[in-house]
């Protein structure tokens, strides 16, 4: 079987694995026939795809982590916040992930607008659970994983589900409230004895960053345990790859950029590698274009996650793209990515409606050209205004003329006046909000801490991957990826 996107499916094609639905009262199921009005339903409710099988694929055989029924009674576990039928999932999913032959979670996951929070749950879980195994956790430990994972957006359900969806951007009281949705998920398990201290730190604590910038407390990445930061990766990872009301997709690909240029800053660096290593960038059944022009589809890992084996589709010839001999063939596109003629799977989440009637103005400031082409290359593909200058002086008396621009990027080590004090003389000319995010190559915790002073919003090491740094002005301008 292989993964199409809903808008690549047609009528007459063989469904490779069932579609669960909310409720179940949609579920379609594997070896059926696509009809037009199913596709249509797929599409309108969001479901981002399906497994289709075919002559080109029919050998392409893709492991379930989880067993159909685990996932279901999982979802209406978290759908009816049910400690007990909660306690059972988690245990399940831990005895189904022990069960795979090999521990790759290679599946996309089939799932709707409506039932998004009960169905990431679950999914958080299995990720988790697949992560933790793989670094070598005790059985107890993986079953605590497992009941974090499963719990840790509970308390989303006290939420307005309007706030949730919301296609827009979310007002600063929307965001405040859903902020506290590690609270509320913490005050539904705080007093079931069968859930052990670590599994409740874990939830309360499961949007908390390395650097201290993380919500509800701020802690820093020594202050929580290891089951708290693989959560927070794997929740982040999950909802990267999933479509929204308010965002598209990322593929698994540019998921793992953001993960992988958020390292020691955002993620622990020990789980994203974990992470790479059971969660594939190119899972199989990935339909992937070739630098050579040519196209294939993704049929066996090898140990480097971004070089599978590949098989083209004209001539069904097989390509280890690990081998030396292949070294000159790179993968320059996922079709995920490639199909999506909106340019939406690296923008994240801003507002695109806003964002098209009049470009944002994002000021760039570094005395280094060669830093500061890098970045304006970065974000060049983005519809944003950008001002580049090279030096604080110059960014102080551009805004004394103009104004503020909607974004500061700012160098901090710059010969003549520090990015710090730049920033911080901004702040006194009474740009108390205007969002700054920190772009240098130090990274030390006195540095952190001096830009937290000045009130930044980011703080970003250089050299920087781009997807990460086009995410996090994204996110920068409107922080409701973070919902
Ligand atoms: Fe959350
Ligand atoms: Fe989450």
């Amino acid at each position: 079987m292989r993964f199409l996107l809903s808008q690549e499916l047609e009528p007459g094609m063989i469904l490779g694995r069932d579609i669960v639905s909310p409720g179940h009262s949609f579920m379609l199921k594997k070896g059926v026939a696509l009809t037009s009005d199913y596709i249509s339903y797929l599409r309108s409710r969001g479901y981002l795809g399906a497994y289709i099988t075919d002559s080109d694929s029919e050998d392409i055989n893709v492991e379930d982590p989880i067993s159909f029924s685990t996932l279901t009674e999982g979802i209406t576990a978290v759908q009816n916040c049910d400690m007990e039928e909660l306690m059972m999932s988690a245990r399940q999913i831990v005895a189904d992930l022990s069960k795979m032959k090999q521990l790759s979670i290679d599946i996309f996951d089939l799932r709707s607008f409506d039932d998004y929070t009960y169905h990431h749950s679950v999914n958080v879980a299995v990720y988790a659970v697949a992560v933790a195994m793989y670094m070598g956790l005790p059985e107890e430990e993986l079953v605590q994983m497992s009941q974090a994972g499963i719990c840790h957006d509970l308390g989303k359900q006290r939420i307005d589900i309007d706030i949730i969806n919301k296609p827009d951007k979310l007002t600063d009281e929307e965001y405040a409230e859903i902020k506290n949705h590690p609270q509320y998920s913490y005050d539904i398990i705080k007093d079931n004895i069968e859930l052990a201290a670590p599994v409740k730190q874990a939830v309360i604590c499961h949007h908390e960053n390395e650097n201290g910038s993380g919500y509800p407390f701020g802690k820093e990445g020594s202050e929580v345990s290891l089951l708290t930061k693989i959560l927070h990766a794997v929740d982040v990872y999950d909802a990267l790859i999933t479509r929204r009301p308010y965002k598209e997709p990322c593929a698994p690909v540019e998921a793992f950029e953001y993960l992988i240029g958020g390292e020691g800053i955002l993620f622990n660096e020990e789980v994203v590698e974990a992470m790479r290593k059971v969660i594939p960038a190119y899972p199989l059944g990935t339909e992937v274009k070739l630098s050579t022009g040519e196209k294939a589809l993704v049929v066996a890992h090898t140990d480097d996650p971004l070089r599978p084996i590949v098989r083209l589709f004209h001539d069904k010839c097989i390509i280890n793209l690990n081998k030396d001999i292949n070294a000159d063939i790179e993968i320059v596109s996922e079709h995920f990515a490639s199909t999506d003629n909106t340019g939406a799977v690296e923008r994240l989440n801003e507002d695109r409606q806003a964002v098209k009637a009049k470009p944002l103005d994002i000021m760039l400031v570094d005395d280094s050209l060669l830093s500061l082409q890098q970045t304006e290359g970065a974000l060049s593909e983005d519809n944003y205004h950008l001002i580049p200058l090279q030096s604080g002086l110059a960014a102080i008396n551009y805004i004394k003329k103009n104004g503020a621009p909607d974004l500061v990027i700012m160098d901090i080590e710059m010969p003549t006046m520090d990015g710090v004090t730049a920033v911080s003389t901004i702040r006194n000319m009474g740009y108390d909000d205007l969002p700054i995010i920190f772009l240098t190559s130090k990274n030390t915790r006195e540095m952190v801490l001096k830009c937290r002073t000045v009130n930044a919003k980011d703080y970003i090491i250089k050299p920087v991957r781009p997807a990460y740094l086009r995410a996090r002005v994204a996110i920068a301008l409107d922080a409701s990826l973070e919902r």
